[in-house]
């Protein structure tokens, strides 16, 4: 097959070594700067827009990040616009067609006698994983974590009702989420329906059960109906760059539990939350290295995502989820299966200290908010709160900063709100100043969807170092 290329700077560079030359010939390249008409890229000529019309009947791949402005001058040139793919937008269509198969490229750099050597490594984008993913844990099993995990909750939501400060009740976004998308996991549980209650968080990503924690029954049917991966490509390769080529691809893997769905990649369940979630916990580790047996804190940890990467990685730590008990329900049910092995502390009436003679008998500690005061004084190396604080009530945000200013001695790491978005929520720079600690990095979220693009969407990522550590 016969193609055209428009573009012959980095982009153009990157895509034609992927070119499988036994499929797809490059028969000219176009480009808008006059002094390359006339000269050669990879043997190809280059040509003028003046010369398109020759080629109006071949595929062109558009490869410049100015695709509307080359399209509007395609169409005034009479090139049909259906033949031009944007290598940006279309990456897997373009590599189908000039490779054969989508993939994501890795490249490894070393340098040998003060030359730069580069290898690469292709990992096939296969297909979008809909089909039901059976959980591997037998159902004997899950029943009898869903009844541990369910009484905490019941005994956490009691609780919660005797707790005076309003800074520890569920918030106005979160009241509303609960209320329409939860009930039928409450009431099984409430009835103490251990079967149903399994059936329900087995199918979780797949259900409404996840809303505003990892996905919903309508992005679950749209995923089937278009499983768009423009992103995918792009965050694939933001992960990479974030965490270094000599992480292995095998560490993002999403477990089968919740019936979770998204891309193969290089044989491996990936979706957008496993890059993001994989990546902090990447970051948290960095800022712990050197640390012994490490305390991490989170604070709002949704369904557990940041915790199975944290937790799923080499050494020994103690982590901490401090969340509504609504959610909390979720993430430990989560946790308990993906980690069966691990000393997990769950709520109950008795619950009270928690300091290091409680950490030091647990690796796993799921509590509801209103028990962090209870935890002790400076034990935290790393505190860290994601897409969350933000969707809280100003006067929480402010009780959680102050917890943070007194059971954190390392690193505080957070992802909120950059812009006031169309829902209620808080940009961090309505948040109060954490006083003892210094921002160390302050940068717009890498992420499709969360960058500065997203317009009413856009997150921070920042990093507080308390003073004197
Ligand atoms: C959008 S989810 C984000 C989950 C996870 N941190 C992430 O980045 O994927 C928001 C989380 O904040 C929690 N949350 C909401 N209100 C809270 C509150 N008042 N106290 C603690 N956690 C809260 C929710 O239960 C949920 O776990």
């Amino acid at each position: 097959m016969d193609i055209t290329i428009w573009g012959t700077g980095v982009t153009a560079q990157e895509l034609f070594p992927l070119i499988d030359p036994t499929k797809v010939a490059v028969v000219a390249f176009f480009d808008n700067e006059p002094s390359r008409w006339g000269s050669r890229c990879h043997g190809v000529e280059i040509l003028p827009p003046a010369r398109l019309g020759d080629f109006r009947d071949l595929v062109m791949v558009i490869a410049s990040r100015a695709f509307p402005q080359i399209a509007r001058q395609l169409a005034k040139a009479g090139f049909p616009l259906e033949q031009a793919l944007d290598y940006f937008s279309e990456r897997s269509r373009v590599l189908e067609i000039v490779a054969g198969q989508t993939f994501l490229v890795r490249h490894y750099h070393t340098v040998v006698a003060d030359r730069l050597s580069r290898t690469e490594e292709r990992f096939t984008i296969e297909r979008p994983v809909t089909e039901s993913l059976p959980c591997p844990v037998p159902l004997e099993a899950r029943v009898e974590v869903a009844r541990r995990v369910g009484l905490a909750f019941l005994d956490a939501r009691d609780a919660a009702k005797e707790v005076s400060s309003s800074k520890y009740r569920i918030g106005e976004n979160w009241a509303c989420v609960v209320a329409v998308s939860r009930e039928p996991l409450y009431s099984a549980i409430k009835n103490q329906d251990w079967e149903k209650t399994v059936q329900l968080l087995d199918n979780y990503f797949r259900s409404d059960i996840s809303s505003s924690m990892g996905s919903c029954a309508a992005a679950f049917q749209g995923f089937v109906r278009h499983a768009d991966d423009a992103w995918l490509h792009h965050n694939l390769r933001v992960w990479d760059y974030s965490v270094g080529s000599h992480t292995p691809l095998t560490e993002l893997a999403v477990p089968p539990v919740g019936n979770p769905y998204g891309f193969r990649v290089g044989g491996l369940l990936i979706n957008a939350d496993a890059l993001l979630n994989h990546h902090r916990a990447h970051v948290v580790r960095r800022l712990l290295e050197g640390v012994r047996r490490p305390v991490v804190v989170e604070i709002g940890g949704g369904y557990g995502g940041f915790a199975y990467y944290l937790n799923g990685g080499p050494g020994s730590l103690t982590y901490l989820n401090f969340d509504i008990p609504e959610s909390l329900v979720i993430s430990s049910y989560f946790l308990s299966l993906l980690f069966p092995n691990k000393r997990i502390a769950l709520y109950n009436y008795s619950t009270k200290a928690i300091d290091t003679g409680f950490l030091s008998a647990h690796d796993i500690v799921l509590m509801p908010n209103f028990v962090l005061p209870h935890l002790a004084e400076g034990i935290a190396d790393v505190s860290l709160n994601t897409i969350s604080m933000s969707e809280m009530e100003h006067a929480t945000i402010e009780e959680y900063y102050r917890q943070i200013e007194r059971t954190c001695r390392g690193y505080f790491y957070m992802e909120n709100l950059a812009c006031a978005p169309s829902y209620k929520g808080f940009p961090v720079d309505t948040f109060p100043k954490l006083s003892g600690f210094q921002e160390i990095s302050r940068a717009v979220s890498r992420w499709v969807g969360w960058d500065a693009y997203a317009f009413g969407h856009t997150y921070l990522e920042q990093v507080f170092q308390r003073n004197n550590t």
